[in-house]
C-alpha cells in the first residue's frame, strides 16, 4: 500500500515502515564507529521501542555485542492498516541485529502487568541466564496496577495556580497563550503511580529475587528538569512529582541491591521531539527556539546522541559526573546559562509571525514525522510498500 501521514493533534495514525527502518538503520550505523569500551552484554530495555529506549536499545547492541530483550507496548499491523512505529522500529532493529548476528528478542505487552514481567523472566532465564543492565525508559498516560487492579491515569498539570503562557500548535505555526488550570483531587497522586518509581521498583525486585542480576548490574531510568519557562507544567507540576519519585526510587533500588554492588541511576536527557513529548502544552514551543539555539551552536543532539554520550562519558566512563541530587546528566547543554539566555530571549518575542525566523518549527516538525518514518531522507514514499512487517524475535 501507499502510506500518507494522517494527522490528529498531536498524534499521528500512520507510521511507515521503510521510514522507520531508515530511521533505525541510521543509529545503528551511528553508533557502529563509537563502541563502549566495557559495556553492557545482557540488556532488558523496558520501553524499547521508540525515542531513547530505541535508542538505549541500538546503543548497546551496537556499541558492545550486547544481547537484548525489548518490552514495548506497540500497535501490530492488520491488512491495510499500519502498525504503530515501534513495532517498524522494532522490526528493522531485530531484522538488522539478527543478520550482524546480534541475539534480540522482544515481548510486546503491558509492562507494568504481572504477566509480562513473568515472562519477561522466564525468557531471561531460558536465553540470557543474568542480565547487567536494565533500561527502564517507558512513557504512558495510564497505568493499571498489577497487584489492585485499579487504573491510574496521569495528567499534566500545574499545581497550586493556573498556569499561563504561550504554546505552538506545530502544524499551523501558531503561537498561542494558552492556560491550564491546576490539578484537583488525586491527580499528583494518579500521575505519581503511572510515571514514578514504583513498576521500576517492582521489576528490579523481581529479577533480583529470581537472581538473574549479575555482579555490579546497572539500571537507568530516565527524567527530565528543564527551565524556568516550563516549571510551573512540567518540573513543578504534577509530572515533575512523578519524576521527584523516580528519582528517590534509584536510591531504593542501589540500596536493594549491595549485595551485589548494583546500582539504580537516574539520567536527566535533553528534551526531544518524542510521542510523549508532543503531547505537553508548552514544550512544542520551547522545543523549536531550543533547537534553533542548540543548532546555531553545534551542539544539537538527538536521542541516539544523548544515549552514545550516556554510555561513553557517563555510565561506562570513570566518572559519572552525579549532580548534587546524584543524578547523571546529560542535559547539561541544553541548560547551559547561554543557551538558556538565548531561549528566554527568544521565547518574549515569539509570535506566530516571528517563529518562523526565530525558531526552528520546521526541524520540530521533521522530528515529528520522522518518529512515524515520514519525512525521512532517501525514503520514497510513492513506491508501495508492505504493512504486514513481523518482528523477527517476537515471543
Ligand atoms: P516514547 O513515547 O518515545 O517511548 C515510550 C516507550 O514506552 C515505547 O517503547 C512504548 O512502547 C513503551 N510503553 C508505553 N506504555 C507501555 C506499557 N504499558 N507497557 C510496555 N511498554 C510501554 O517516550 P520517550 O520520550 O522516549 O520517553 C522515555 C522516558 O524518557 C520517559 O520517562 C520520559 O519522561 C523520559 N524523557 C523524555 C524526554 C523528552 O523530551 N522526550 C526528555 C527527558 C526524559
Ligand atoms: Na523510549
Amino acid at each position: 500500500m501507499i502510506i500518507e501521514p494522517k494527522t490528529r493533534g498531536f498524534i499521528c495514525l500512520t507510521s511507515h515502515p521503510t521510514g522507520c527502518e531508515k530511521n533505525v538503520l541510521n543509529q545503528i550505523d551511528y553508533i557502529k564507529s563509537r563502541p563502549t569500551t566495557n559495556g553492557p552484554k545482557n540488556v532488558l530495555v523496558i520501553g524499547a521501542s521508540t525515542g531513547f529506549g530505541l535508542a538505549s536499545r541500538i546503543t548497546s547492541a551496537y556499541g558492545s555485542n550486547a544481547s537484548t530483550i525489548g518490552v514495548f507496548f506497540e500497535k501490530p499491523p492488520t491488512e491495510g492498516r499500519p502498525a504503530s512505529p515501534g513495532w517498524y522500529n522494532s522490526a528493522a532493529f531485530e531484522t538488522q541485529a539478527h543478520k550482524d548476528g546480534l541475539y534480540a528478542k522482544s515481548i510486546n505487552g503491558d509492562a507494568f502487568s504481572n504477566e509480562i514481567k513473568a515472562q519477561t523472566l522466564k525468557l531471561i532465564q531460558d536465553d540470557l541466564g543474568k542480565i547487567d543492565m536494565v533500561i527502564y525508559s517507558l512513557a504512558s498516560p495510564v497505568r493499571t496496577h498489577p497487584d489492585t487492579g485499579e487504573r491510574f491515569k496521569s495528567v499534566l498539570k500545574p499545581i497550586g495556580d493556573t498556569f499561563t503562557n504561550n504554546t505552538v500548535d506545530f502544524h499551523t505555526g501558531v503561537v498561542k497563550e494558552i492556560s491550564i488550570a491546576p490539578c484537583s483531587g488525586d491527580d499528583i497522586d494518579n500521575t505519581i503511580a503511572v510515571m514514578g518509581g514504583e513498576d521500576w521498583k517492582m521489576w528490579i525486585d523481581l529479577l533480583k529475587s529470581a537472581d538473574v542480576l549479575s555482579e555490579d548490574f546497572k539500571t537507568v531510568a530516565y527524567s527530565y528538569i528543564g527551565p524556568s519557562l516550563t516549571e510551573a507544567v512540567y518540573r513543578k507540576g504534577t509530572i515533575g512529582r512523578a519524576k521527584d519519585h523516580l528519582e528517590a526510587t534509584a536510591f531504593e533500588i542501589t540500596d536493594s541491591l549491595k549485595a551485589i554492588n548494583g546500582k539504580g541511576y537516574v539520567s536527566v536527557n535533553k528534551a526531544l521531539v518524542t510521542q510523549a513529548s508532543s503531547a505537553i502544552p508548552v514544550i512544542p514551543l520551547y522545543i523549536s527556539l531550543l533547537y534553533k539555539v542548540m543548532k546555531e551552536e553545534g551542539i544539537h543532539e538527538g536521542c541516539i546522541e544523548q544515549i552514545e554520550r550516556l554510555f561513553n562519558e557517563r555510565l561506562y566512563a570513570e566518572d559519572l559526573q552525579l549532580d548534587e541530587q546524584g543524578r547523571i546528566r546529560v542535559d547539561d547543554w541544553e541548560m547551559r546559562d547561554d543557551i538558556q539566555a538565548k531561549v528566554l530571549e527568544l521565547w518574549k518575542e515569539a509570535t506566530t509571525e516571528t517563529l518562523p525566523n526565530i525558531g526552528d518549527l520546521e526541524g520540530y516538525k521533521t522530528d515529528f514525522f520522522n518518529l512515524f518514518g515520514f519525512n525521512v531522507e532517501g525514503v520514497d514514499y510513492d513506491k508501495d510498500v508492505n504493512e504486514m512487517v513481523a518482528i523477527p524475535g517476537l515471543q
